[in-house]
């Protein structure tokens, strides 16, 4: 779990800094795009980073699931189905946040958003507003614009929950990577949690909404 998640929050590193590339213009957003097709070439065959890319982010996205799905059955099966870390020190003897309470199901949300972004900006089923299919600029420029305001909606929620589970998910990866060992090494995977995914979501909001504002036209 915590490893194929790291892999998809390197994914969403770059993916993000890449997006804001629309800042730079056009020129700048389009060449990025093409590169990702052309990178290695002939080395790697056309598209082939790409599809490297998007072979492991199955793979990762599969076993994340999978992963998932047993420490929930694990989980049942070790507490009866009751509640989970009991302390005294938290409210109604429970130390869980809102981030905790909501990776599951947060989960099934960002998967859904993944299909519905996929059939957005890679194969063009949505396109409200007859988005074209030239060139990726002119996709997101329409994709985001206030006509078609409800898009952005979708996206300002879906990154939402994508930041709590992020937050928790990062949290408890470290954990399981060995760094939860002491009150002073919790402190610091709470601001390493917060601090990526805060980068990350805030970096991916300056898309959608500085074309929705017209910051960016
Ligand atoms: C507002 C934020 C986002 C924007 C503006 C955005 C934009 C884009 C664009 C334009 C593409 C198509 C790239 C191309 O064909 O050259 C794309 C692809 C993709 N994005 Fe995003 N994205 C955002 C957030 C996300 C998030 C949060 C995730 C994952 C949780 C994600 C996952 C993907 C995936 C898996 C692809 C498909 C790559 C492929 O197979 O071609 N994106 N995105």
């Amino acid at each position: 779990m915590a490893v194929t998640g790291l892999i998809m929050i390197g994914f969403l590193l770059i993916h993000m800094y890449g997006n804001l590339k629309i800042f730079s213009g056009a020129e700048a957003f389009n060449s990025y795009s093409a590169w990702l097709r052309e990178a290695f070439y002939p080395i790697l065959p056309h598209k082939g980073l790409l599809w490297i890319l998007r072979v492991v982010l199955v793979v990762s996205v599969l076993l994340h699931m999978w992963s998932a799905f047993t420490l929930w059955s694990r989980d049942n099966k070790a507490t009866g189905g009751g509640r989970r870390y009991a302390s005294s020190r938290a409210s109604k003897g429970l130390q869980r946040s809102f981030a905790s309470r909501t990776l599951r199901w947060g989960g099934v949300i960002i998967a859904l958003f993944v299909i519905f972004h996929i059939l957005h900006f890679t194969a063009y089923i949505i396109r409200p507003g007859g988005m074209p299919t030239d060139t990726p600029y002119d996709r997101v420029m329409i994709g985001y614009s206030p006509e078609n305001w409800w898009i952005t909606l979708i996206y300002v929620v879906a990154l939402i929950m994508l930041l709590f589970h992020l937050r928790h998910g990062i949290w408890s990866a470290l954990t399981t990577l060995g760094a939860n060992t002491s009150v002073k090494a919790r402190k610091t995977m709470d601001v390493i949690a917060w601090v990526v995914s805060i980068v990350i979501i805030g970096g991916f909001l300056l898309t959608p909404i500085a074309v929705l504002t017209g910051i960016v036209s």
